[in-house]
């Protein structure tokens, strides 16, 4: 099992870029597959994940290729060009992988399956296969959860749906499902999650109309190719803000990442905590806001986490807990029930791993109380978890001891090239294994 010791004493510093967002590249793969002519993607994100779209689009009959690093020319077969793939699809441990797609086979005339790895197959399905049915799909999951078998052919009608949970998955597939069905689609989120989906696809000719939540496709006769640029990715960048944050003498910057105002609630919880961050060098790649980021040392202390920014921040919370660990007094994080069917239930692994290296906290239904205070050493189960294990290497700039952690083979389905960025950074990270 792959294992990292991260022992104390490292700092951080210096520039830094993160390798390319991975919901941009899932999402730029698949609409390029459906979409007429030739897309060109750049700084695509090949961690597993991705990887895994990509095989499974490679599968259902569409030619990519991979010229060089991070670039992937797709030849769009059209909306009705996929075809029947042999075997079932593997999507990995790549949740988006596989609910996104559910909402797009749904839509094809052919069966298809789709399974994942042991983290993918406990997770909940039927959030996505639920609405999928009342568009006229034919779904089935076991027990709520993968294999999710989807029965081709179906005919498919646009429909007006509330979200009960937050979820840019649920909305994506729903969309996705939108552009095949007869009729408008309209998703109404209960609160604003990433909107790359509806950006996108914009980019991609269709016609997405999004106002204050609500989002409106409709179905269009063809999706034009159009080249992607994906930026840095802001979870990945968030290990690092965190680590500067706490575990810096000097400014860091990190360079080029994606600054979408759906996925930087880690700044606005980060800024309330007293963390001096600037955003610098706006631009744009595509229909997305990039900018670097530049964080200064600073004295955080806890606070009480604004419910609303939860998903704006739903995948930094690994990294704003341990970010907690290192403030001065209480922070509370609630509304958060999302992360207990994230990659591991986040809730719950992050309150071990704090308990192994000494940091106080509560464990709530639906978040976590935190104490900072001293961080020690011990060897903490990321249960496979790769957000969990970058989080706990960046608590090593505050520890008295080594780090353990353990499981983290995983690191590489959205950050490849971690351990070698976090060393350059300064953090003392040494890989091994453990049997
Ligand atoms: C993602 C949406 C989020 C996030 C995941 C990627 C996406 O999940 O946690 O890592 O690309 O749409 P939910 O939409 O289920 O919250």
């Amino acid at each position: 099992m792959a294992r990292f010791v991260v022992a104390p004493g490292g700092q951080v510093a210096g520039r830094l870029r993160v390798p390319g967002d991975k919901s941009i590249s899932h999402r730029a793969l698949m609409f390029a597959a459906i979409a007429s002519g030739r897309t060109r993607v750049t700084g695509f994100l090949e961690g597993e994940d991705c990887l895994s779209t990509l095989h499974a689009v490679a599968r259902l009959g569409v030619t990519v290729q991979r010229p060089s690093p991070g670039e992937v020319i797709v030849d769009g077969v059209g909306l009705h060009g996929l075809r029947a793939p042999q075997g079932v699809l593997d999507m990995g441990n790549a949740g988006t992988a596989m609910r996104l797609f559910m909402g797009l086979l749904a839509a094809q005339p052919f069966d298809s399956e789709l399974v994942g790895d042991s983290s993918l197959m406990r997770r909940p399905m039927e959030r996505v296969a639920k609405p999928l049915r009342t568009m006229g799909a034919r779904i089935e999951t076991v027990d709520g959860r993968p294999p999710v078998r989807i029965r081709g052919g179906a005919a498919l009608q646009g429909i007006h749906y509330d979200m009960p949970v937050a979820s840019a998955q649920v909305k994506s597939a729903v969309l996705l499902a939108g552009l095949y069905a007869q009729g408008e689609t309209t998703v109404v989120e209960p609160a604003v999650t990433r909107d790359h989906t509806e950006r996108m696809l914009q980019g991609f000719g269709a016609e997405v109309l999004a106002r204050g939540g609500t989002v409106t496709v409709r179905p269009p006769a063809r999706l034009e190719a159009a080249d992607v640029a994906v930026p840095g990715d802001f979870s990945s960048a968030a290990f690092f803000i965190v680590a500067a944050c706490i575990g810096a003498r000097e400014p860091v910057v990190i360079e080029g990442v994606g600054v979408n105002p759906t996925r930087t609630g880690l700044l606005e919880m980060l800024a309330l905590m007293g963390a001096d961050l600037r955003l610098v060098n706006h631009r744009t790649a595509g229909a997305e806001p990039v900018a670097d980021i530049e964080v200064r040392p600073a004295r955080l202390r806890g606070v009480r986490v604004p419910e609303r920014l939860v998903p704006l921040a739903i995948d930094e919370f690994p990294a704003l807990f341990i970010a907690a660990a290192c403030a001065e007094g209480e922070t509370l994080v609630t509304g958060a029930e999302e992360l207990r069917v994230k990659e591991s239930d986040r809730i719950a692994v992050m309150a071990r791993g704090l308990d192994v290296v000494g940091v106080r906290n509560e464990v709530l239904p639906d978040g976590l109380r935190i104490e900072g205070g001293p961080i020690g050493g011990g060897v903490v189960d990321s249960h496979g978890d790769h957000r969990v294990a970058m989080s706990f290497a960046m608590a090593s700039l505050r520890a008295s001891a080594p780090i353990e952690i353990l499981d983290v083979a995983n690191v590489a389905t959205s950050f490849p090239g971690f351990a070698d960025l976090a060393r350059s950074a300064g953090l003392r990270l040494s890989e091994g294994t453990v049997s």
